[in-house]
């Protein structure tokens, strides 16, 4: 099974990646954040080149995403990226932000297939390095997908990860698994499943209705239980002193990066971090009202010191605790 890490924009930055890698061991593959092209004939800012590549070499795991509708920026992009060292491209067709998609881009592209068709084809001819692209299924109804794989189908991707939901169902609802092997039965490259693989339950569900499928994308599943690929892969369930060790150079690292204050920062980790706990309820209230410094490292370190693990970590969806 080859694991990758999902892109997830404010958490899942180098910081992360290289903190993550350290702490669990690493997973077969990794994708950043969404990142927009720079304009044809500019370079990528600061910020992205220190996210790509914040040591000398770019990581060879790493598979730098774009977001964007225009083709010729796309490709830019992709020679700035090839440059540099990388050997893949991703294109983002699944942000469901109101703000992006409203542009028609992320999963707001999946509304206009022959731009799409056209897009994908000058970019998987103009690029210097393989294209993959990561998807929904659709914006409002799943009948769409036939014919945005028909589409995909027609070109050489390096591969396709499906997050087999629509536009409209946000992160509610199922996945739509049917899709997704669909997918696989039909894509003539190779197919990664991504959505709602929290336990090791739901990995091996997976594996059960499609022997077949050989890649799985972990997003907010390896947020709230950072052992999960290790266990995926018959390794032990995190242990306190581990999850500490992984806080500590989040942290630090988040600070250098940002040149001080990083509490909102390891706030949004926390937020799925609690589910690793017993008592997520109550690590969430030691937290979230926490602003300063000095009284986060308090929180943290009262939470490392009383609080215990859940017998599996788990993700769990917003809303169904304080
Ligand atoms: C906070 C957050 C940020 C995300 N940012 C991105 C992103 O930059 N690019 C992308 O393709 N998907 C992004 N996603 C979607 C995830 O990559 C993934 O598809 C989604 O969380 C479903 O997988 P999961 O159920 O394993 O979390 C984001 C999701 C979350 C929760």
């Amino acid at each position: 099974m080859i694991l990758s890490l999902a892109p997830m924009e404010g958490i899942t930055g180098h910081v992360f990646r290289a903190a993550h890698a350290e702490c669990f061991g690493a997973l077969d593959r990794y994708y950043s954040p969404f990142i927009r092209p720079p304009r044809v004939g500019s370079g990528f800012g600061k910020r992205d080149l220190r996210e790509l590549c914040p040591g000398e070499n770019p990581d060879p795991r790493l598979v730098p995403q774009l977001l964007t509708r225009d083709a010729d920026e796309f490709v830019w992009a992709a020679r700035l990226l090839a440059k540099m060292g990388f050997g893949e491209v991703n294109l983002n067709l699944g942000c469901p932000s109101r703000t992006v998609t409203s542009r028609g881009k992320g999963a707001g592209f999946l509304g206009d297939p022959d731009g799409l068709d056209a897009f994908l084809g000058k970019v998987t001819e103009e690029s210097p390095i393989p294209v993959s692209v990561k998807t929904r299924l659709g914006i409002a109804s799943v009948d769409e997908y036939e014919r945005i794989l028909d589409i995909y189908c027609r070109y050489p991707l390096a591969e396709l990860i499906v997050h087999p939901r629509l536009l409209e169902d946000g992160y509610g609802g199922t996945p739509r698994w049917q899709a997704f092997g669909e997918t696989l039965a039909r894509a003539p490259f190779p197919v990664t499943y991504n959505g709602d693989m929290f336990s090791l339950d739901d990995i091996n569900a997976l594996e059960r209705a499609f022997p077949d499928a050989s890649r799985v994308m972990l997003g907010r599943g390896i947020l709230a239980n950072p052992a999960l690929g290790r266990m995926a892969r018959g390794g032990h369930a995190v242990t306190i002193d581990e999850l500490e060790g992984f806080h500590d150079l989040l942290f630090e690292g988040y600070e250098d990066e940002m040149g001080g204050n990083a509490v909102l920062r390891m706030k949004e980790w926390w937020s799925y971090v609690q589910y690793a706990f017993e008592d997520p309820v109550s690590v969430w209230r030691t937290i979230r009202k926490v602003r300063k410094v000095e009284q986060y490292v308090t929180a943290a370190a009262a939470v490392f010191e009383r609080g215990r693990l859940a017998d599996e970590a788990s993700y769990r969806r917003r809303g169904s605790l304080a």
